[in-house]
């Protein structure tokens, strides 16, 4: 027994070994020159995942907190494949003014997404919520990584939404195989009161607990939150919790402080005014300056702007890691997280 533990052991070691030659020769052989965008796989991934697509208003479906938008590709293409729990960001172009904004998508095909705009009391949100047939919006790949993956989750789901959260929620119901393992606790509105006991929610989460779920929190972050830190102190471990912020909370509800942030752009240079109580990017989009939004959580990066001059508050989730350290190292910050606390200047 010994001698074939040995043996084996041996025999990865040396197939660990001649691996490593073998990626090590790889690496050397490659040309040091940037890859191709023509290049077979790049091009696979930009048509299965483009950075932008167009989309169309098909149908608009009002709902007493919000509206679905029927999304159609504005091209009339095929649309990249989306799992339940996923978002995309969608731009649309009101009054000539783009901002962006993080909508679940409640229903996927291969030709359209459904999407769920809860009305908000934000007037932006209230533009969106009554789109019409036939507005055209760009808007980024399905993204998130709040969806169900069966060798990492249990096979019994919970699933608990805000208003916010609520397209996350309807993908999961709509979804074949997955609608009838699926529990849905959904708080459309008012507060949620966990200190005196919401006992449809404590039911809901004992019942989670008991069968070994996996708990799914999709909304706002204030929501995510506490219904994370209820979940834990009702005994579900970690693991079994996965959640996705799709609006940052309300951190300054306040502070009305308002700034000027200089912006420099290639050879442009202008100032702009922004609000202690928005993150900078939708400072800069309410003011016409378009900014690379893609996940609008601070994770991707995709947003970075170098930040010359000036204090920014960085703003991330409670356990969430906050800007990665090359970025904050080179003096690069997330804006779409970044709140600013004094006057700014900004390299775009
Ligand atoms: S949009 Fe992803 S980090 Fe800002």
């Amino acid at each position: 027994m010994i001698k074939h533990t040995a043996l084996s052991l041996l025999r990865d070691l040396k197939a660990f070994i001649g691996i490593k030659k073998e990626r090590l020769d790889a690496i050397d052989a490659a040309p040091d020159t940037a890859v191709e965008s023509s290049f077979g796989v790049n091009m696979l991934a930009d048509a299965m995942h483009p950075d932008r697509i167009s989309l169309e208003v098909k149908e608009v479906k009002k709902d007493r907190f919000g509206s679905f938008l029927v999304l159609i590709s504005g091209e009339r293409r095929t649309l990249p494949s989306a799992k339940p729990g996923q978002f995309i960001v969608i731009k649309p172009s009101v009054t000539g003014i783009k901002y962006s904004r993080a909508v679940y998508i409640a229903f996927a095909e291969r030709t359209s997404y459904t999407v769920f705009i809860p009305q908000t009391d934000d007037s932006e949100a209230e533009k969106l919520v009554n789109a019409r047939k036939g507005d055209i919006f760009e808007a980024t790949s399905p993204a998130g990584l709040g969806f169900y993956q069966p060798l990492r989750d249990s096979g019994n789901i919970f699933v608990c939404c805000d208003k916010e959260g609520f397209g996350a929620s309807e993908a999961f119901r709509n979804d074949k195989e997955l609608q009838e393992r699926v529990k849905v606790y959904t708080h459309l509105a008012g507060a949620v009161d966990t200190e005196n006991g919401n006992s449809q929610l404590s039911v809901f989460l004992r019942e989670c607990k008991l069968i070994d779920g996996t708990l799914f929190i999709f909304g706002s972050e204030d929501f995510v939150t506490l219904i994370k830190k209820t979940a834990e102190d009702c005994g579900l471990i970690k693991k079994r919790i996965r959640y996705d912020i799709i609006s940052p909370g309300k951190i300054f509800p306040d502070e009305e402080k308002k700034y000027v942030c200089r912006v420099k752009r290639g050879s442009e240079e202008f100032d702009v005014l922004c609000y202690g109580h928005m993150p900078l990017s939708a400072s800069l989009e309410y003011a016409g300056v378009e900014c690379n939004i893609n996940c609008m959580s601070g994770t991707c990066g995709y947003c970075r702007m170098k930040l010359v001059s000036g204090d920014i508050s960085v703003h991330f989730p409670e356990g969430e890691e906050p800007v990665r350290m090359a970025d904050a190292k080179h003096g690069f910050i997330h804006p779409c997280r970044s709140y600013p606390l004094s006057d700014l200047t900004v390299i775009i």
